[in-house]
């Protein structure tokens, strides 16, 4: 299969107001495609529209205009609907429920039989780091960071090809990302396709194959996130980092280059850099002022950079 999403031209209208009606897009045009096999990360600031973009995939709003199709089927079709999975953003389920007794309800839904329900029950709620006393506790019990592991099992219930999660680190500690994380690279490994939204860019960083940036309901950028990354902004150069230099010495480097930028750091100064050819004088002046070299690193565009909005775009 060529793309296991296709989005095409998506746009939604949000009714609001209660006396005067007014609409606002939320969603604006949005083209996308998907391959398979892969983390796609799906990214932007709050009220970017992935969450709208999310629910119109599910089924659970109507778009305006533009269509889509999951696994090649059009996305209202039911059977399809069994291959995939899908986490909302801060699930909520049936308080008196217990993970079990979800799980269970979930695989009757997608109709498995008892025995396959209550083995993938208990290994899911195992992978998702939910330990076995919980198990048969009322989900109102549970931290907002358990409900969200409970969540991410009941996307799985059904072996999806394909799953859905919205923002499937929130809430979560450093450690239970660090756990969700790791659950997520694993579900790549098996074959399982994930589409995840986020706007933890460091999590990004770490699993995701291609991602897709929208702003203010507009798709921004797209591609494979290392070549996103290394795509020429004007403005790469090289970071010279070193410790142990008097003021005078720093302002020996300032007016050595003038396209030097130096930065207070932790470990000492940053002097960025704009050509190589500057960088053997920089060098020297640290070594001549005893000063400590600690590193020399090409700057590379992060995702921040990609991320936020520069005033000026617009
Ligand atoms: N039911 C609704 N009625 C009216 N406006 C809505 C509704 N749901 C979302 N919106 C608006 O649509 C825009 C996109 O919202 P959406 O929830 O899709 O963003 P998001 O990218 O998921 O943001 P977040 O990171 O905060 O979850 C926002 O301006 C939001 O206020
Ligand atoms: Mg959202």
């Amino acid at each position: 299969m060529e793309n296991i999403v296709e989005i095409e031209g998506l746009s939604k209208d949000y009714d609001v107001g209660f006396w005067r009606k007014r609409k606002v897009r939320a969603l604006d045009d949005l083209s996308l495609n998907v391959k398979p096999g892969g983390i796609f990360g799906f990214l932007g600031g709050n009220g970017a529209g992935k969450t709208t973009t999310i629910k119109i995939l599910m089924g659970l709003i109507f778009p305006t205009e533009g269509s889509a199709k999951i696994l090649g089927s059009p996305i209202y079709d039911v059977k399809m609907r069994s291959r995939i999975g899908y986490c909302p953003e801060n699930p909520y389920f049936y308080d008196y429920l217990t993970p079990l007794e979800l799980l269970d309800y979930f695989g009757q839904l997608f109709g498995l039989d008892a025995a396959v329900r209550s083995s993938r029950s208990e290994q899911l709620l195992n992978a998702v780091g939910i330990e076995e006393i919980a198990w048969k506790r009322q989900l109102r019990k549970f931290s907002k960071g358990m409900q969200q592991r409970v969540g991410l099992a009941q996307a799985l219930i059904n072996e999806p090809e394909i799953v859905f999660l919205d923002e499937p680190m929130s809430g979560l500690d450093p450690v239970g990302r660090r756990e969700i994380r790791e659950l997520i690279a694993g579900l790549k490994a098996k074959g399982t396709s994930v589409f995840m939204s986020t706007h933890i860019l460091s999590d990004v960083e770490a699993l995701c194959d291609e991602v897709a940036i929208l702003r203010k309901g507009k798709l921004f950028a797209t591609g494979d996130l290392q070549e996103l990354l290394s795509r020429d902004t004007g403005r790469r150069g090289f970071e010279v980092i070193a410790s142990g230099l008097s003021p005078a010495a720093v302002a020996q480097i300032e007016a050595l280059s003038k396209g030097a930028v130096v930065t207070g750091k932790p470990n000492g100064i940053a002097i960025e850099v704009e050509n190589e050819e500057s960088i053997e004088g920089i060098l020297r002046t640290i070594r001549d002022n005893y000063g400590k070299l600690i590193s020399v690193l090409p700057v590379k565009q992060s995702l921040e950079d990609l991320f936020i909005e520069k005033p000026d775009e617009d």
